[in-house]
């Protein structure tokens, strides 16, 4: 019998409801929040206000795209944590009601587990080849960088993560140095497109095992820029391709580094990447390189589903559910959740 889940998101600042059957997406509702562009960054009490806003109208929309009622829905899955309070809270709330209003069981989302389990994500008139267990997944977003050991579906282990900074917020952190507004990845990625990746050279980290650490990175960049400035006004507008490309081949390669040490420690070739950086062109075509040079098969999930979305969560709630993984009424969100 066709299982058809209801997805909530809403851990930071994008609202999202989707429809999963079995294991193949009918639709994937998300709602970002203008609201924090004018802040540089996400501003918590905002985030929760603007998700009361969203919600509904973002479910309704999930149903209606996906041609099916509430009715319909045999379970609701949605994000327990980690993530803002704040956010966390409305989508726990409303997923809680619709479950206890229509009597379905609920399914807690690890966002982190959700992230690596979007490569499973199925469209609608033809599937993907997926990863084989054991794969590695490199986690990458603004919250996180994490290489994960994945045994099955709802098996992984963290075999290193940073320390301090993740790869995200480097590249937020740095593009804000620069002027760039937030989030800067994105447009880090797009001027390092014109410019020279070996114009300049930043300290790299030195971390023991399989970690990573970017605090001193943004230091060195800052420090650099302060040095340069003094010499030359004008010299973050007059080398911002070439700074955004050399940045960006830096956290590339610092990112890269580990991940290959990981695959051969671990001898698995099945790589994959997951979380918001994903989409960095850098980094995407250095994953490539990879088949080559170390005979790996690559996975990159399609870019909706690499950044927060409810689809993502959908899955996960189906898997739980073949598993029969539910939660009571009684569960509530978690700002900090190991993977
Ligand atoms: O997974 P995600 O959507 O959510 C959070 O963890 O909050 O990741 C967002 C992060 C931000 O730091 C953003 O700057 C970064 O992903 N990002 C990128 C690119 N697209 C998004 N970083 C570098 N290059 C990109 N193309």
């Amino acid at each position: 019998m066709d299982l058809i889940i209801l997805g909530i998101e809403s851990s930071c600042d994008d609202t999202s409801a989707a429809i999963i059957k079995n294991d193949t997406i009918l639709s994937n509702v998300i709602a970002g929040q203008a609201v924090h562009e004018a802040y540089g960054g996400v501003v918590p009490e905002l985030a929760s206000r603007a998700h009361q806003q969203n919600i509904i109208p973002v479910v309704h929309k999930a149903l209606k795209d996906a041609g099916v009622t509430a009715g319909d829905v045999a379970a609701v899955a949605f994000t327990r944590g980690p993530g803002l309070m704040g956010s966390l809270l409305v989508g726990t709330s409303f997923a809680k009601g619709f479950a206890l209003a229509r009597n379905l069981p609920l399914i807690e989302v690890n966002h982190l587990q959700a992230h690596v389990l979007a490569h499973f994500i199925q469209e609608p008139g033809g599937r993907h080849d997926v990863p084989q267990f054991p794969f590695l997944c490199l986690l990458v977003s603004g919250g996180n960088s994490q290489i994960v050991m994945v045994h099955d579906h709802l098996e992984m282990e963290i075999i290193g993560e940073t320390i301090d900074d993740a790869a995200g917020e480097a590249f937020d952190k740095c593009a804000k140095v620069m002027g760039l507004p937030y989030p800067g990845g994105p447009l880090v990625d797009k001027l390092a497109r014109e410019g020279n990746p070996e114009a300049f050279t930043f300290a790299k980290p030195r971390i023991p095992d399989l970690n990573y650490s970017f605090s001193g990175l943004k230091t060195s960049f800052l420090y650099f820029l302060r040095d340069r400035i003094k010499e030359e006004p004008g010299f973050i507008e007059n080398n911002k391709e070439d700074l955004c490309a050399s940045l960006q081949s830096t956290i590339v390669d610092i990112l890269m580094e580990k991940l290959v040490a990981a695959a051969r420690q671990t001898g698995i070739k099945e790589i994959t990447l997951a979380g918001g950086v994903s989409a960095n062109s850098g980094l995407r075509a250095a994953i490539e390189t990879g088949k080559e040079r170390y005979g790996w098969n690559t996975y990159i999930p399609k870019f909706a589903y690499t950044t927060d979305n409810a689809a993502m969560i959908a899955i996960t709630g189906y898997y739980k559910f073949l598993k029969k993984e539910f939660s009571g009424q009684e569960v509530a969100p978690m700002a900090r959740m190991k993977l």
